[in-house]
């Protein structure tokens, strides 16, 4: 598949054999740049940032890096290539050939996903605008940025699907893609927790620990889909989203690590004065990210999930790991809420495609915290960290509007009322996080609450000049 970078719009899609589809995606790409413009990262956009571009698709050479200022970025449209004979491979339409073309008879449910994977992607870089002026390093200034701008490449993974499937609809939707804000009162973002608000950095790393990783198991779940397109867009982006999560397991990492220094060094092992983070506070971060992730899951029963999977889709987190995948007779055992009590109930496995793929999640989460743990161990520290259960501070699914303790016991409003704020982020948190957000943009410099990473960027040491003025 040739690459072609030097137009307009860079890709591998051979963009300028199809001019109207060529004409609509440059007239769109203003109303892109308007946006970032507009709600993309604050400040910053004359400066040079040292990224890494997408520039092909090969595994070992996608990427270029160097400075660039954001505005400069070229967001590219790159789909890993076809592959020959591919059939679809779970679902009522196993071993059929995959798609090339929308099938008429799942237009709107295949729209309904690209719409709402899409819609993630410019919401988060509003969620993150303000987060450059209390930077703790240049180094974790620049991952931002990184994240921000690749969030920008999958908005326009979406939006190529959009204009090229689709016909008007799609650009129709492609346009509410830019308009929907996140938190927004009268146009808000699709999913709750992408119109939470991520106020400071400590938010950020546990977004892109526990939020993009939702998006993982998402896009795994769609690079599985008999519409070869998205499957092929979304394998592409698992490769940029590698790093998001990255910045996120190993920014709780770093936390933590500061946190035993300062646990052993301060006086009465007081964090909290001596300027870092206590250990019991990241404990209620984990916990408010991980259950809002969770919810991004959908319900744990859901005919939607069973529709997706049954039509070829959307399918399971690497399908080629079971033996059977038309999931027609299978079942899942979960506990159900019947009459305030826990019962545990068979359900049709294909609808608990949620359940099933919120479960990798968990299993992958939980592998983070372990690490993070491994840090306090070596650390000399007792405490552990744990994830919530999974059925704590749920708003999506079964479990939804009614109290769990963090055990995933049941409780009455009365007992989660006194516990909540041992369990979630108070607003005496909040305020301690906030006064450590002090702004460290110096090179080479890091903030006291975050420990310094063990190596940099691309091979660059952590005192590279991530981010200059030009
Ligand atoms: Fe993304
Ligand atoms: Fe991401």
């Amino acid at each position: 598949m040739s690459i072609q970078l030097d137009e307009k719009i860079p890709n591998n899609v051979d963009l300028s054999s199809d001019k109207r589809l060529q004409r609509a995606l440059e007239q769109w790409l203003p109303n892109y740049l308007a946006w970032w413009g507009d709600v993309g990262p604050e400040g910053w956009q004359a400066h040079d940032v040292y990224l890494r571009t997408a520039i092909s698709v090969e595994p070992d050479g996608w990427a270029h890096f160097g400075h660039v200022k954001m505005p400069d970025y070229r967001w590219g449209i790159f789909l890993q290539p076809r592959e020959a004979g591919r059939t679809i491979g779970f679902g009522d339409s196993l071993g059929q050939p995959a798609w090339q073309e929308v099938p008429g008879e799942f237009r709107n449910m295949l729209r309904r996903i690209i719409v709402t994977q899409g819609d993630t992607e410019p919401a988060s870089v509003e969620q993150q605008r303000l987060l450059g002026a209390s930077a703790p390093s240049l180094y974790d200034l620049r991952n931002l940025f990184q994240v921000n701008v690749e969030e920008g490449r999958h908005l326009w993974a979406m939006v190529y699907l959009l204009h090229t499937y689709f016909g008007k609809d799609g650009r129709e939707e492609a346009e509410g893609l830019l308009e929907r804000r996140s938190g927004d009162r009268d146009k808000p973002r699709i999913l709750g927790a992408f119109n939470q608000p991520i106020e400071n950095w400590l938010d950020f790393y546990m977004f892109t620990m526990f939020t993009d990783r939702d998006g993982k198991y998402q896009l795994y779940a769609l690079a599985e889909s008999g519409f070869d397109p998205l499957a092929r867009t979304c394998r592409f982006m698992l490769t940029e989203e590698a790093h998001h999560m990255f910045v996120g397991e190993t920014g709780v990492d770093r936390v933590v690590t500061r946190t035993a220094e300062l646990m052993k060094e301060a006086k009465d092992g007081d964090v909290a004065k001596a300027g870092g983070v206590p250990l019991a506070m990241i404990q209620r971060y984990i916990n408010l990210w991980f259950s809002l992730s969770e919810d991004l899951f959908g319900g744990e029963i859901s005919s939607n999930a069973a529709d997706f999977f049954a039509a070829g889709l959307k399918g399971r987190y690497k399908e080629a790991q079971y033996q059977e995948h038309r999931a027609l007779d299978g079942s899942y055992a979960m506990e159900v809420l019947e009459n305030n009590a826990l019962v545990k109930k068979d359900i049709p496995l294909r609808t608990a495609m949620n359940e099933v793929l919120r479960d990798g999640y968990i299993d992958d989460c939980q592998r983070a915290v372990d690490k993070w743990n491994r840090t306090l161990d070596r650390a000399g520290i007792a405490e552990r960290l744990r994830l919530p259960h999974r059925r704590f501070h749920r708003q999506q699914g079964i479990y939804a509007g009614h109290p769990f303790d963090i055990d995933g016991q049941s409780l009455d409003l009365a007992g989660w009322q006194a516990k909540r704020d041992e369990w979630l982020p108070s607003e005496a948190d909040k305020a301690h996080i906030q006064a450590l957000m002090q702004p460290v943009h110096e090179r080479g410099k890091i903030a006291g609450w975050v420990a310094a990473p063990s190596k940099g960027i691309n091979g660059n040491p952590f005192d590279f000049e991530y981010v200059r003025r030009s």
